[in-house]
């Protein structure tokens, strides 16, 4: 497999604050690679590096051959990264389908069809039955596809995803993994994902990272990291 995406040696200091620490993690392209740690642990930090929406104060992060630390969020999402956030937040006066076709003239790369009509296929892709509905009318499980449709339309790589089955049921759960699924093998999207719901991440993920206070204490298969003293200290408990 090829390295797609590789974080050198990332700093971020707050202020005083170290929230990470020499952090070295690479993914590879076909991978669903799940990021847990504690509370504070410096997982969304790294992800706002990684996608332009933080600097690093020290270090390189290079995407599929780029440098890209350093890089204008916009940019970065031109070059492949899409972002799944934990709080949706959509265009609210705009239907969903309109939601996601604003994202797909953002990276035009769909000459086949016509937007509205691969914005169409998109949500179906994702699980929205209603294109026409507004994101202020529809479930939280519906604005989570709504992030993943609109993600998905700028035609990415890469996806970051945060914490995307927090509030979710466990159907809700379970249908999201196999979304993640498909994301992985129909579309061949890698997936970088934080995740709490262990259950979630250590059933799909390929491989796993941990963080805690800023630097990496382990990284393995989830069956690996399940068992790994530290990350049972610092996260898992008992
Ligand atoms: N913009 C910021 N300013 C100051 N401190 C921050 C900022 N963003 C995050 N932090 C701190 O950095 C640490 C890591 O935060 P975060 O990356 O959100 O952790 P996680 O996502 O693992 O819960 C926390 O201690 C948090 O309070
Ligand atoms: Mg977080």
């Amino acid at each position: 497999m090829d390295s797609l995406l590789k974080c050198i040696d990332v700093w971020k200091s707050f202020g005083g604050f170290d929230a990470l620490r020499g952090v070295n993690i690479e993914v590879y392209g076909g991978e669903i690679v799940g990021l847990i740690g504690p509370n504070g642990a410096g997982k969304t930090t790294l992800l706002n590096l990684i996608n332009g929406v933080l600097k690093p104060t020290k270090g390189k992060i290079v995407f599929n051959g780029h440098v890209i630390n350093g890089k204008k969020p916009h940019n970065v999402c031109k070059l492949g990264i899409g972002r799944v956030f934990q709080i949706p937040r959509p265009f609210f006066e705009m239907s969903c389908v309109e939601n996601v076709v604003t994202a797909l003239l953002f990276n035009i790369t769909h000459s086949k069809h016509s937007v509205e009509e691969k914005a169409i296929e998109l949500l179906e892709f994702v699980g929205i039955t209603d294109p026409s509905a507004t994101p202020d009318a529809i479930t939280l499980q519906d604005k989570r596809r709504l992030e993943m449709a609109r993600a998905l339309a700028t035609n990415p790589r890469l996806i970051l995803a945060d914490e995307y089955m927090a509030g979710l049921n466990p159907s809700e759960v379970k249908d999201a993994l196999k979304l993640f699924k498909r994301v992985k093998e129909e579309l061949g999207i890698t997936i970088l994902w934080v995740e709490h719901v262990m259950h979630a991440i250590m059933g799909l993920a390929d491989r796993v990272i941990v963080l805690d206070h800023g630097v990496k204490i382990a990284e393995g298969k989830p069956s690996e990291i399940v068992k790994h003293k530290k990350v049972i200290e610092a996260y898992l408990g008992g």
